[in-house]
């Protein structure tokens, strides 16, 4: 029985290949829609950026909603120097002729979880929580509906990315996080803790370029252009692929390892914004609120993302 999800998304290369790992896995997800949330690059660009990747794959049945076009409280902080000037820097692709839909993406995550049955649909937030926090303010009831929140978001041993103590999904919005992490649904994390480890290498991006296919090709040069910031930067030998690391778990969480421990937002720090306080020892004796993943077989992710693309 395919899990029904909404993936909420700052396109941005990995969640590009994350939308096309959803897409390509039908018997295992079925993808309600796509909301955009400002993030990586303005809101304009991100969801132009996500039709282009639904048309890429084919599937412009998708509906694409535009969201929050800034964080709840703060001046947008964006990521160009990651992503490049569009977003999806690497490949041409065409600009999408498909349209947005009308509803703004709040209200559709408000209906859809208010029609479909509770404890049915699974969130999948890949960039700032924005739009989630908004839906949860603006539609309490709504919340006990989630079946679940599987999120990209946050770190603790790996500590920051955009700040030396923040994550940048959890930095660019730290109050919608901490709506998010305070709600009570069942939730996962997928932290730097866990992405670093799921890096990208010379073989495995020419593994996705030899699929031969526009899409294998388009991810190829997607993650060609990602991994140049952090091997720069890291000194490492390939790039994280982030936000694919939450499509892999709905469909093979035995790939992946963490534990259930209490993770609270810091929203007041001076230097420390945006933190993700992971209580990886349970020393607050704060309720564990978060399913906290640290471990992934790569091997395994690689080639469950390489089966499925080529799919596609
Ligand atoms: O910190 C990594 C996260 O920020 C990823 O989701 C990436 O796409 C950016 O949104
Ligand atoms: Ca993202």
């Amino acid at each position: 029985m395919a899990r029904k999800i909404i993936i909420d998304t700052d396109p941005g290369q990995d969640d590009a290949v994350a939308i096309l790992l959803a897409l390509a896995s039908p018997a295992d997800i079925e993808l309600l829609g796509l909301t955009a949330v400002a993030g990586n690059v303005p809101l304009a660009l991100t969801a132009k950026n996500t039709r282009m990747v639904c048309e890429l794959a084919g599937r412009t049945d998708i509906p694409v909603f535009a969201g929050c076009e800034a964080p709840m409280n703060r001046t947008l902080v964006t990521a160009e120097h990651v992503h490049g000037k569009t977003g999806l820097d690497g490949p041409t692709l065409p600009d999408p002729t498909m349209p947005l839909q009308d509803t703004h993406a709040v209200d559709f995550i408000v209906e859809t979880l208010r029609r479909e049955t509770p404890g049915t649909v699974t969130l999948c937030p890949l960039g700032p929580l924005t739009n989630i926090a908004t839906a949860f303010r603006q539609a309490p009831d709504i919340i006990a509906r989630v079946a679940e929140i599987v999120l990209m978001g946050g770190a603790y041993f790996e500590v920051g990315n955009i700040t030396p103590s923040a994550e940048f999904n959890i930095y660019v919005d730290p109050d919608a996080a901490d709506i998010v992490f305070r709600a009570g649904c069942k939730l996962t994390v997928m932290p730097l803790d866990l992405t670093h480890k799921a890096l990208t290498s010379r073989e495995r991006v020419e593994a996705f370029r030899a699929i031969g296919t526009p899409v294998g090709k388009a991810v190829a040069e997607w993650t060609d252009f990602f991994e140049r910031f952090d091997k720069e930067k890291y000194g490492s030998l390939g790039a994280p692929l982030h936000d694919p690391c939450v499509i892999a778990y709905l469909i093979r969480p035995d790939l992946f390892a963490g534990r259930h421990i209490n993770v609270v937002v810091e929203t007041e720090g001076r230097f420390t914004t945006g933190m993700t306080v992971a209580d990886w020892w349970r020393v607050s004796g704060r309720d564990a609120n978060a399913h906290f993943m640290r471990d992934v077989d790569d091997t395994g992710f690689f080639s469950l993302l390489t089966e499925r693309i080529a799919r596609l």
